[in-house]
């Protein structure tokens, strides 16, 4: 049996920063309210001459070299984004230049949740022996839809990338993923104007429909109802229990969801991965961000058993099974 395994992580942020003071003198908001609402204390913002394509080209680069990958052995190249270039070409398709790859390249729109429909799809191809190689990105420039007269939404998101490599293996590395979307709650988390439905108009720009928009209460309940939840499925699937999971890695929206599902599933903080601190919610990219983090940490270990689980608008929500099984810190 081919199985698929992670064979590489890397993230990539801008240099530019936002912190909490600054949007302070924005907004009627607080650093105090901001980091015990949320546990966020600045966030990374694109450079005016970068798009997401830009982002996601330098974190793929980065795991293709940390896999020791050359850019013509990859077979596909799938782009998770919520904030792309342009409608079309895709963001996969302008990264996979800038990084010269010459492989199939697409991009998924799951909201936040899409790093793990990305994984979903590159584990499937490469067990049913299509592929060899994926590289998956999550990557976004939220800031360019963020509307900063609004505090509800702009002290929440920032821009950045992550990626990883996965490639088949002997041995089990992706053991389970458990996908699903309720799109009755399409309406709760939105960027109404500029699409087919809304195409952008003087009027409509000057409504702000080119932001986010946000029901954060009931999206805060989604979340802390669907990941314990989804958590489970995946791991029911995998053959695997709570009590085998040595780090829970789930999207970084708030430091308070992370942590209220890192008690349900009665999983201790110390092993819930909490990195929004630094870089605010990123969408696609928190997860392989967060991954990053604790793999450079030197606290993960080969062998270790990791459950990362996305949640977003759509409403999306996806948890991958994982044990980790690179040998280096
Ligand atoms: N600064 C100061 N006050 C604020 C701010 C701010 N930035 N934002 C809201 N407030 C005020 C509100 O106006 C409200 O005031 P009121 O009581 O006078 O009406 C008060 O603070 C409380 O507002 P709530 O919305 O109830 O605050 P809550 O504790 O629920 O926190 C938050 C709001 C942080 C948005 C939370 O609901 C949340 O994190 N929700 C989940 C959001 C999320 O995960 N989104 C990403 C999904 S993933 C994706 O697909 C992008």
């Amino acid at each position: 049996m081919t199985y698929a395994a992670i064979t590489s992580v890397a993230s990539w942020l801008p240099e530019r920063r936002l912190t909490n003071a600054d949007l302070e003198r924005m907004v009627d908001t607080s650093d105090e309210w901001i980091r015990t609402r949320t546990g966020i204390s600045e966030r990374r913002v694109a450079d005016d001459a970068d798009a997401t394509s830009d982002l996601a080209a330098r974190a793929g680069a980065l795991a293709l070299e940390r896999a020791g990958v050359a850019p013509g052995d990859v077979d596909m190249l799938i782009v998770a984004t919520s904030t792309p270039d342009m409608a079309f070409p895709s963001t996969a398709c302008l990264a996979q230049a800038k990084m010269g790859l010459t492989c199939p390249a697409f991009d998924i729109n799951a909201a936040c949740t899409g790093f793990i429909y990305a994984l979903e799809l590159a584990a499937s191809m490469i067990e049913a022996n299509r592929l060899t190689t994926v590289l998956v990105i999550g990557a976004e420039v939220l800031t360019r839809l963020l509307d900063f007269t609004d505090r509800t939404t702009c002290v929440l998101f920032g821009d950045g990338a992550g990626a990883v490599v996965v490639q088949a293996s002997d041995e089990a590395g992706v053991l389970s993923v458990h996908l699903g979307a309720d799109g009755g709650g399409a309406d709760l988390l939105t960027v109404p104007g500029g699409g087919s439905a809304l195409p952008m108009t003087a009027e409509l720009l000057s409504q702000g429909t080119q932001y986010i928009h946000m029901n954060g209460n009931e999206v805060y309940k989604f979340a802390v109802r669907a990941i314990p939840r989804v958590t489970k499925q995946a791991l029911a699937e995998s053959g695997l229990s709570l009590a085998d999971v040595d780090w829970l890695v789930p999207h970084q929206a708030n430091e308070r969801i992370t942590l209220t599902v890192g008690e349900r599933l009665g999983i201790s903080h110390d092993r819930v991965v909490n990195a929004i601190a630094m870089t605010g919610n990123t969408s696609t990219a928190s997860i392989p961000l967060a991954l990053d983090d604790l793999q450079r940490s030197g606290k993960l270990h080969a062998g270790d058993v990791l459950a990362l689980v996305g949640f977003g608008a759509g409403l999306t929500y996806g948890a991958a099974i994982v044990r980790w099984t690179l040998k280096e810190a």
